[in-house]
């Protein structure tokens, strides 16, 4: 706090009740928060046990000091579509010209976009109870790390929500309530990104390349031809996917969830769907086969809307990835020391992450790397998510297919890979890709290296 000027009456924090009347509610109100933020800052100090510190002299009635957000009342701003009393947060509310409305929100808070980058909120979450497997919550903060140290670097803002906003919509069907909710708690983002608790950011350099997709509303990975043709329910995957911040996609979550288990049809649609995909063992309606019917049943409301694609790696599937990540990282080091000049090499605050990031990428595909920015089934570039589908790190039941150390090691070494990249910016790394210990980087990392 910078130092303000004095009053009396604020050189004693005591006398908190102290301020003169004030004309009006909104002065009034004003004035209770620098009540209470008097209070607070007193308590601190108290904590701390030091003395009453001139810094308070900032928290002074009626001068720059402490409080800058007034509360808000009634009157403040001109109503938005959150004074609407029928508005309602849940699937199936019925929520109508949202794109207006939210424009209109857009305007009234001086928002409107002008050429800059479109915000995109992540959500993300667990189930709200403590997971069963012993080292379960130990690997979902380790997971949740890795989407905080990826958000914190590209400016994404992260909401985790591990609350059941729908209780009969639990497990996959979670998303859709959180997704929803999120759209209409942050009118101020173009896109809402659900990200899958298992699933881990593998190459902290890649954005997303939103410029593809500004004629679709929801990014997926996965096959055209597997959906369409073939009607596999695998022929995409639904635990990560990208939403525009639209009433197409609201009435898209409508639609989603009416086959789900909040719906009283929720049976009778399981059956539905198996009969109508050519892979679908069971006849229970999942969020995936569900999604999968309503772009195969819907292509041209739903699918004509919806970007399918294997481009790079928007969610990959572990078992195709983990064994590579070694050889991945063995190549970016390579790319780095033969680098001309010490440019990527640079150490740099980590504010600065993406334009070191461009330049690395630059800098790999200089170096003939093969595959695309965010990795793909080919090529040894970095994938962008490893997906640990059927592992269950909360300690669910693990897939059969997948045996104990593919699952484990490989979230360890994914994990341990990536962080890689974020200890960097600190001066450290793992000592080796399945060892926790970090070892200091020397200077001119990784050139240096090779003269040790
Ligand atoms: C991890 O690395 C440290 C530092 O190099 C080493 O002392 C330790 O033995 C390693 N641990 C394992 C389990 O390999």
């Amino acid at each position: 706090m910078a130092g303000g000027g004095s009053t009396p009456e604020a050189a004693e924090p005591g006398k908190k009740g102290a301020a003169p009347p004030r004309p009006s509610a909104r002065r009034a109100r004003d004035a209770l928060v620098f009540t209470l933020g008097v209070a607070a800052a007193v308590l601190a100090l108290a904590l701390l046990g030091g003395p009453a510190s001139p810094s308070l002299l900032a928290l002074a009635p009626g001068r720059a000091g402490l409080v800058l957000f007034p509360v808000p009342g009634p009157a403040d701003g001109p109503p938005t579509f959150y004074d609407d009393p029928e508005l309602s947060y849940a699937v199936g509310g019925g929520l109508a010209g949202w794109d207006a409305k939210r424009a209109a929100w857009l305007r009234s808070r001086g928002l409107r976009r002008r050429g800059g980058p479109e915000r995109v909120v992540m959500v993300s979450g667990s189930q709200p109870e403590p997971c069963r497997g012993p080292a379960g919550d130990h690997l979902l903060l380790r997971f949740l790390k890795n989407k905080l140290d990826y958000c914190r670097l590209h400016g994404v803002e992260l909401l985790y929500n591990n609350a059941l906003l729908e209780p009969s919509m639990a497990a996959y069907w979670a998303k859709i309530p959180a997704v929803r909710a999120a759209m209409l708690a942050h009118p101020e983002a173009e896109w809402v990104w659900w990200v899958d608790a298992d699933a881990v950011f593998t190459d902290m350099d890649f954005s997303l390349p939103l410029a593809r997709y500004a004629a679709y509303n929801l990014v997926l990975y996965g096959w055209p031809k597997e959906v369409y043709e073939r009607r596999r329910w695998l022929g995409l995957n639904a635990g990560v996917f990208l939403l525009r911040n639209c009433q197409w996609s609201l009435d898209l979550l409508d639609a989603w969830a009416r086959m789900g288990p909040a719906s009283p049809d929720h049976a009778a649609w399981g059956r539905t769907i198996k009969a109508a995909l050519s892979d679908r063992d069971s006849d229970v309606a999942c969020d995936q086969s569900a999604l999968a019917y309503l772009l195969l049943t819907g292509r041209e409301r739903w699918g004509s809307k919806t970007y399918l694609g294997v481009d790079f790696y928007f969610q990959g599937y572990f078992a195709e990835i983990v064994g590579k990540l070694g050889g991945v990282a063995a190549r970016y080091e390579a790319a780095e020391r033969e680098a001309a000049g010490p440019g990527v090499r640079r150490r740099h605050a980590e504010r600065e992450h993406l334009a070191y990031a461009a330049a690395r990428n630059a800098a790999v595909r200089a170096a003939g790397v093969p595959g695309p920015d965010g990795g793909g089934q080919s090529g040894w570039r970095r994938p962008f998510v490893t997906h640990f589908t059927g592992c269950n790190p909360c300690g669910g039941r693990r897939n059969p297919m997948y045996s104990r150390e593919l699952c484990d090691g490989g979230m360890h070494r994914a994990l341990g890979f990536t962080d890689d990249q974020v200890l960097r910016a600190y001066g450290f790394r793992h000592a080796a890709p399945l060892n926790d210990t970090i070892v200091p980087l020397p200077f001119d990392y990784p050139a240096a290296a090779r003269n040790r």
